[in-house]
């Protein structure tokens, strides 16, 4: 297979979000840029099916590569909420909303899920995911970040929250490094240079 050189677009209205992928990207090579489009948001509970639907509107719409990510918040006590609907609950409740409802709760355990849609004109999508486990604190604690990285501790780090981490300490452990990590390495796989 010969070298195929192209441009990724990675959709998303979240500056914080598309920082991280960038920087990761940039690790493996890949140059991403920003699509500022609105994207097709499916309900759905599943995080993959949301980003696959999206990632394939904006392809064929857009005739170029596009790379779109949805990723949610999971709280094991609750069940996994608000997971799917975390941008919602974020916008809605808020980090102290979200710790209200779990006062009193001993099981702070949660997950970050990542999906990562990559589609082309065409139809083509494929979908990477990414998770990183860690507990909700009880209070939010540092300014970097975005959504609900305050209150957000990954268990394989050193007991600070993501928003307390820079960009690249948190892209070491984080759902969404980890997803992209997968679609680097993918693309390096099939020979494609972006
Ligand atoms: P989205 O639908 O993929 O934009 O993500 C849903 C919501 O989950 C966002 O609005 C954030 O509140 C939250 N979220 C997703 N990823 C992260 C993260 O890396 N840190 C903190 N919050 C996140």
């Amino acid at each position: 297979m010969g070298l195929i050189v192209m441009a990724l677009y990675f959709a998303t209205k979240n500056i914080g979000k598309f920082r991280e992928a960038k920087l990761l990207m940039t690790e493996y090579g890949v140059s991403l840029e920003r699509l500022d489009a609105d994207k097709v948001e499916i309900q759905s509970d599943s995080i993959e099916e949301i980003a696959s639907y999206a990632a394939s509107d904006l392809a064929s719409k857009f005739k170029v590569a596009v790379v779109v990510e949805d990723a949610g918040l999971f709280i094991r006590p609750l069940k996994g909420f608000p997971g799917p609907y975390s941008s919602y609950v974020y916008k809605t409740l808020g980090l102290w909303g979200l710790l209200k409802l779990m006062n009193g709760l001993d099981d702070r355990r949660a997950y970050f899920l990542s999906a990562v849609a990559y589609s082309k004109p065409g139809g083509f999508v494929k979908v990477f995911t990414g998770k990183v486990e860690g507990f909700i604190t009880n209070r939010p604690r540092g300014h970097g970040g975005f959504g609900f990285d305050p209150i957000f501790k990954p268990m394989e780090g050193d007991g600070r929250t993501f928003a307390e981490m820079d960009p690249s300490e948190k892209n070491r452990l984080s759902h969404r490094a980890r997803a992209f990590r997968k679609l680097a390495l993918w693309l390096r796989e099939r020979k494609i240079r972006c």
